[in-house]
């Protein structure tokens, strides 16, 4: 067990504001224990994923903001390149500004991942929740 660690990051001003809204309706008394409580999260479901071994299938739900200079082009660029386990894809175009691509995948849990890794990495990029089924 180690010990506690300080750190410091830098957010977006409507990011934190946003976090601050919900856990405030959750009932977090701070911030640090709810930014905790993400960290954990966010590892559970990478861990998981990189974990999976063998033939996959599932959905990769993209939240990202098109107005970003190349976004567009960078995720296209990358779904090309996989389209061998790439079923198909479908735009929702949500706000002014804001996407949602829920992009449908079949294949080894090694490739979904790296497409899953090379699209969350990218600017503009808000979220993206991998949701795998083992088959
Ligand atoms: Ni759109």
């Amino acid at each position: 067990m180690g010990g506690i660690v300080r750190v410091s990051v830098t957010l977006p001003e409507d990011l934190l504001k946003e976090f601050d809204e919900v856990i405030n309706r959750m009932g977090y008394g701070n911030r640090s224990k709810a930014v905790q409580d993400a960290v954990r999260l966010f590892i559970s479901e990478r861990k998981w994923l990189q974990e999976e071994s063998g033939i996959q299938a599932g959905v990769l739900m993209l939240l990202y903001d098109h107005e970003v200079r190349g976004v567009e082009d960078t995720l296209t660029d990358i779904q090309h390149n996989y389209a061998d386990i790439i079923s198909s894809t479908m735009h929702i175009h949500l706000t002014e500004r804001d996407c949602l691509e829920a992009i449908a995948v079949k294949g080894e849990a090694e490739k979904i991942r790296r497409l899953s890794d090379e699209l969350s990495s990218k600017r503009g990029v808000k979220l993206l929740k991998t949701v795998i089924v083992s088959i």
